[in-house]
Formats: C-alpha cells, sequence, structure tokens
C-alpha cells in the first residue's frame, strides 16, 4: 500500500507516471466538487471515520477523527489472484482479461460510467441531512457513507482513466457535472435523481438503493475482467457498512413506532412516524431500486454473461455450472392486459435472477423488522409489494399494478395511490419530525437508539466534534 502519495494507492501508481498525472489533474476537481455539494455546513468539523489502511481482510480500516476534505480518498484493489482465469461463459477457464475485450469496449464502458454516476448522485442527494440528525452517532454514519460514496467514485475513475484512454477521460470529467435531480444535467438513473432530504428517505435509501449497488458489485466481482472484479471485491467490504446503516436505520424507526404505540394508537401525538408512512416509504424505494437491475428480459445481460464480464450473484461459491447454454426461466409478463407466463433462454432472463437474489435480501430485513414489532407487543406487519408495483423498467412499466401485483386500470392506480406511495403530506409530516440533537448520548424522540456503538465505542461517544 502506498499510502503517503497525494492519491493513496495499491496499484502502483508511481509506475505509471501518465496514469499518476492523469488523476492528480482530477484530484483538485473532485475536491471542489466535494466542498461545493458534499455534506453542507460540516466541512471543518472532526469526524471519527474509518480510513481504508490495507486491503486484508482483517483490519483494513482505521478509525480516527477526520476533517472530511482532508479525507485519504484512494485507489485499492483486492490483490491480485495468480493464474485468475474467466469464470462462467462461452470464455470459462481462459485466461482472465487484463484489458477491456476490444468488442464489449463500448458496452463496459457504459457499465463502469453507470456504476460510477451512482456514486457522486448519493452524496449529492444526502448533502443536507446532516443539519437535521436524530444523533451524532447518525450523523457519523452519514458522512461514513458519503466519504466511501466518494472513494467508490476514485475507484472508478481509475478504471476509465486507466482502461478507457480519451474517452475514459472525458467520462470522468463528466461525472463532476452531473447533478442529481438538476433537469438539464441529471444523474443517468431515476433513483439518484430523486431527493432524500429527510432521514426516513435516508435510512431506506441505504438499505434499497444501496443493497441494489451490493449486488450489481457482486456480479461484477465476478468478472473476467479482473481490474473490475478486483475492485468491486474491495467496495463490497465498505458498502456493508452503508447496507447495515440503512437496514438498522429503519429497523430503529420501526422499534420506536410500536414502542410509541404503546403510548398512544396515534403515534403522531407522541411525535413517531406511523407504521402507514413507513410502509409507503418503504413501497417507494424498493420499487425504484428494483428498477435499477434493468429489464426482466435482457440480451445485454446474456451478452455479458457469454462474454465472461458480468455473472451471477455468488457465481463462484453458489454454482457448479457456470455456462448456462441450455437452461431456461420462467417469467409472468403481461399479454393482452392479462398476466401469463413466458419461457426465456436462462441467460436473458440473468437481470430477474440476480433480482431474485436482492429480494430475498429484503424480505430477510423485513421479517427481522417485523420481529422488533412483535417482541414490542404489537400487532403489525410490514410487507414488500410485488416487483410488478410501480415500476419504470422492464416488463412492467408503461402498466399499472396493486401491492398484490394484481393488473388494475390507470384510474384505479391514481385514485388508490395515496395509499401506497408517500404523500405530500406524509413528506411534511416526516420532514416536521426533523430537528437535529446533536448532544453526545441523546436521540431524537421518532428513532430508537442504536444495539451499540461503533468499533467498540458506546452510543455517547463524541462521533463529531461540532
Ligand atoms: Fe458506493
Ligand atoms: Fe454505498
Amino acid at each position: 500500500m502506498e499510502l503517503h502519495e497525494r492519491i493513496p494507492n495499491n496499484v502502483n501508481l508511481s509506475g505509471d507516471k501518465r496514469l499518476q498525472r492523469a488523476l492528480e489533474k482530477w484530484l483538485p476537481n473532485y475536491l471542489d466538487w466535494w466542498r461545493e455539494m458534499g455534506p453542507e455546513g460540516f466541512q471543518d468539523k472532526d469526524v471519527w471515520l474509518r480510513t481504508a489502511v490495507s486491503v486484508e481482510p482483517d483490519g483494513w480500516a482505521n478509525f480516527d477523527y477526520v476533517r472530511m476534505p482532508e479525507y485519504r480518498w484512494g485507489i485499492f484493489l483486492k490483490p491480485a489472484e495468480p493464474d485468475a482465469r474467466v469464470g462462467f461463459g462461452d470464455n470459462l477457464g481462459q485466461p482472465a482479461y487484463q484489458e477491456v475485450p476490444g468488442e464489449f469496449r463500448n458496452a463496459l464502458r457504459r457499465i463502469v460510467v453507470t456504476q460510477a454516476d451512482t456514486e457522486p448522485a448519493s452524496v449529492e442527494q444526502q448533502r443536507r441531512l446532516g443539519q437535521t440528525c436524530p444523533s451524532l452517532y447518525d450523523l457519523r454514519n452519514l458522512f461514513q457513507v458519503n466519504v466511501e460514496e466518494g472513494r467508490h467514485l476514485w475507484a472508478m475513475v481509475y478504471l476509465l482513466h486507466g482502461y478507457f484512454g480519451r474517452d475514459g477521460r472525458d467520462e470522468a470529467d463528466a461525472l463532476l457535472e452531473r447533478r442529481s435531480g438538476n433537469p438539464d444535467k441529471p444523474r443517468i438513473l431515476e433513483a439518484f435523481n430523486q431527493p432524500c432530504d429527510d432521514w426516513l428517505n435516508f435510512f431506506c435509501f441505504t438499505m434499497f438503493t444501496d443493497r441494489d449497488g451490493k449486488y450489481q458489485l457482486s456480479a461484477l466481482a465476478e468478472s473476467g475482467f479482473e481490474p473490475l472484479a478486483r475492485t468491486c471485491q474491495f467496495m463490497l467490504t465498505e458498502e456493508a457498512h452503508h447496507l447495515f446503516v440503512g437496514e438498522t436505520g429503519v429497523g430503529r424507526v420501526v422499534r420506536r413506532t410500536a414502542q410509541l404505540m404503546k403510548q398512544n394508537e396515534d403515534v403522531r401525538e407522541v411525535g413517531g412516524i406511523p407504521f402507514d408512512i413507513i410502509q409507503r416509504y418503504i413501497n417507494y424505494w424498493f420499487s425504484y431500486s428494483l428498477d435499477l437491475f434493468g429489464g426482466e428480459i435482457s440480451s445485454n445481460a446474456a451478452d455479458f454473461f457469454a462474454a465472461g464480464l458480468k455473472g451471477r450473484y455468488q457465481e463462484q461459491k453458489k454454482y457448479d455450472e457456470h455456462v448456462l447454454a441450455e437452461g431456461s426461466f420462467t417469467l409472468p409478463v403481461i399479454e393482452d392486459g392479462r398476466i401469463s407466463e413466458r419461457e426465456v433462454p436462462l441467460r436473458n432472463a440473468l437481470n430477474e435472477v440476480l433480482r431474485g437474489e436482492y429480494v430475498r435480501d429484503c424480505e430477510r430485513a423485513l421479517e427481522r423488522w417485523n420481529k422488533y414489532v412483535a417482541e414490542e407487543g404489537v400487532d403489525f406487519r410490514l410487507r414488500l409489494p410485488s416487483t410488478r408495483f410501480h415500476r419504470h423498467v422492464g416488463e412492467y412499466a408503461g402498466q399499472h399494478f396493486d401491492l398484490d401485483g394484481e393488473i388494475i386500470t390507470a384510474e384505479e392506480f391514481e385514485a388508490r395511490q395515496d395509499e401506497w406511495l408517500p404523500t405530500r403530506a406524509d413528506r411534511e409530516y416526516v420532514q416536521s419530525l426533523m430537528h437535529p440533537v446533536t448532544e453526545p448520548g441523546k436521540i431524537a424522540n421518532w428513532i430508537a437508539p442504536p444495539a451499540t456503538g461503533i468499533k467498540g465505542k458506546p452510543f455517547e461517544f463524541e462521533y463529531v466534534r461540532l
């Protein structure tokens, strides 16, 4: 690890002067972007953050107080496996690609750019949340997520500069020019243009949208294009904390709501977030996040698998058969206004296979939240909507479905959407609860404290020095 260079790295950057110069030129533009679009109002505060100092599975992180603009953003890849091979598809068993395969150059650049774009987008979406943090613990977690999304941008920009020539450099510049939610220069994916201006949104975003990232990165971590695989493998270790923040964050809101319900059936009376609002936020973020997996039936997905570029979730660990030339997959589609089943070649259904892994993971989290409700002795269950509900991409886009996935008319959807998706009044109510709590050990009324602090520190620890 070269930790003391201008750009910390474990890719021997100083051995490639051209690349090093190019990235050092990008660095001040990145910092300008961070100051302009990063967490508003906290740039000069000491935050107790972890920084990557090694890529070894045990103890890669150093915890200390850091001012965010001085965070050591670096380029870290999992070490190369000797004799790495393509692990799936038509080129199974051939040596892994050390350069971008020519025929997939454009498609692969698109994959890297799309992933890269989500990283700064989420920082932009979350930039004002610090001002309404429910506790110092949560404030610190928000900033940890933000600086690591910044590092993920570095990880992707390294690939663009290092492997995609001039186009890659132009794309890296454009990543600092687009802005989340800006109609003239929006971020690429819709979920990343949605406002994330209250903490329930933030927890749902890190629960559902970051979790899509986990599955995309996992599929790319299997890639036969080795630099991409090794990059994603290390990003996944950071991503785990983001998912933890989301899952436990929603879970703590759910628990608190159940607790408050025992004081007063109408939790609004006692400053809580009612379950029906939480459910609508879940419906909203889950459905937008499902879109991120792409169409249910996809020739791109088939091509990427065939080429050995994008595998399944845990391709090596979970499966014995890695070619998939034969199999088929049956999925519900809409024909003549009715739901019917269609059988497609398995390779064409790989987006849907990955989405299925994601949905099961979300179901597991829902079970856990419902357990919290039951533990408090309250009779209520949260649920996930059908994967057909409120979709904007794929087979179900342009049609209307209820929460159970049954087809309904546009008029019915219009009439009932206030039951299913956050209303303006919901958002205003949640916003009305967002007041900053910054005294160590104190927490806002609408959320339960965490079970433990971070890295052995108690909840009362001064995670951010204000
Ligand atoms: Fe990320
Ligand atoms: Fe993340």
